[in-house]
């Protein structure tokens, strides 16, 4: 039902692998109920946009550094974003704090996956901190975003278990886990937002 498929725009910084687990639901499912309508980026030259150039998607790049200040590059990336009038904006992997420009105009559409347990280790780090704080279990969190730092309402948590040997790699093994999860938590997410629909009460995201 491609007619009622929900528009998405992706938002990557990296090497994309949450972007690939949608694009590849979308694929496999016509029931999936999303259209990934384009996939944008802070940088040039990285897996996730050759992913979604292979895939066929409209991409764009809208990088910090051509702007004269933040929020100029905030209301650009806005505007970029808006152009392709999307239901739902994913940031998966999107390492950059957007501004009030963008969390306004998405305001209750912008979902974020984030590597750990959130209240718990928000920022750039989520991996490396929760590591270093010793905690046993840790996972991943999508949730909406606000105008703090992965601060908005969660709406699904992933965990998964600290082994031993983890810190010898500083937590990349870890983090490579914690992916797994969270492909599967993402494309779960973003798939019941876009079929059924969703009601956000205070904290609580209610999916019926
Ligand atoms: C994911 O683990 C995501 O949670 C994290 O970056 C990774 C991107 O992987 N995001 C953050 O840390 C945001 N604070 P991917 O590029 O392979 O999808």
């Amino acid at each position: 039902m491609a007619n009622s498929a929900k528009r998405v725009v992706v938002l990557v910084s990296g090497s994309g692998t949450n972007l690939q687990a949608l694009i590849d639901r979308v694929a496999a499912d016509p029931g999936y109920g999303v259209e990934i309508v384009a996939v944008g980026a802070d940088r040039s030259g990285i897996a996730g946009l050759e992913r979604a150039e292979r895939a066929g998607l409209p991409t764009f790049v809208t990088r910090v550094r051509d702007h004269a200040t933040r929020e100029e590059w905030d209301a650009e990336l806005t505007a970029r974003v808006a152009a392709y009038e999307p239901d739902l904006v994913v940031s998966a992997g999107f390492m950059k704090i957007v501004g009030k420009a963008f969390t306004d105009r998405f305001e209750n559409r912008f979902v974020n996956t984030h590597p750990a347990l959130l209240p718990s280790f928000p920022g750039a780090h989520g991996v490396r901190d929760a590591l270093a704080h010793g905690v046993r279990v840790t996972g991943c969190t999508v949730h909406f975003v606000d105008n703090g730092v992965d601060t908005g309402p969660i709406i699904a948590q992933g965990v998964v278990e600290v082994r031993d040997e983890d810190e010898e790699d500083e937590g990349a093994a870890l983090h490579e886990r914690i992916k797994e999860v969270e492909r599967e938590l993402l494309v779960d997410v973003v798939g019941r937002l876009a079929r059924n629909g969703y009601r956000i009460e205070g904290r609580k995201v209610r999916i019926p």
